[in-house]
């Protein structure tokens, strides 16, 4: 099993499109481990995107990612990184193929609705920015039926 920080971006919320890209996620059969809705600091959101810090676009990007409210979700599943990339789709809604999240429901090069942990050290590293407290443990009956419980859920 493999854990992944999603975040519904500001674009996400305030379109109204928070039930229908989270359950593109729970649909796939992805088990929501931690959802909470949350306003990004400025801080938080520097500490999440360091990694593009010296791109034309970061001051951008932290603006609008602290703009408005996000849902923060852990997300786990096997493959679970990988698995909820592809379900996103290409960066930017005019790229993305359709059948995507951000394919079906943006065009824009800025806003994109959706973020996904793109690495296990990223997830891991940002799981402890967004969820610091920690997830919440229990047993998802669905998964008996998501995955083969002897092939695939066997210890
Ligand atoms: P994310 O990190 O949000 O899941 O998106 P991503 O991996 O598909 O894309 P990444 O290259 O990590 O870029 C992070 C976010 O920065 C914004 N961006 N703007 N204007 C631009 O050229 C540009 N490039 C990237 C997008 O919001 C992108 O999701
Ligand atoms: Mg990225």
């Amino acid at each position: 099993m493999e854990r992944t920080l999603i975040l519904l971006k500001p674009d996400a919320v305030q379109r109204g499109l928070v039930g229908e890209v989270l359950s593109r996620f729970e649909k796939k059969g992805l088990k929501i481990a931690g959802m909470k809705l949350m306003q990004i600091t400025p801080e938080l959101a520097a500490k999440h995107y360091e990694q593009h810090k010296e791109r034309p676009f970061y001051q951008g990007l932290v603006n609008f990612m602290t703009s408005s409210p996000v849902v923060a979700l852990a997300l786990e599943g096997i493959g679970a990184i990988a698995v909820c990339r592809k379900i996103m789709g290409a960066t930017f809604g005019s790229d993305a193929e359709a059948g995507t999240i951000r394919g079906d429901f943006g065009v824009s090069r800025s806003y994109n609705l959706v973020h996904g942990s793109d690495s296990p050290e990223a997830a891991a590293r940002e799981l402890e920015l967004f969820f610091p407290e920690g997830t919440v443990e229990y047993e998802y009956a669905a998964f008996n039926w998501i995955y083969d419980p002897v092939e695939e859920l066997k210890k």
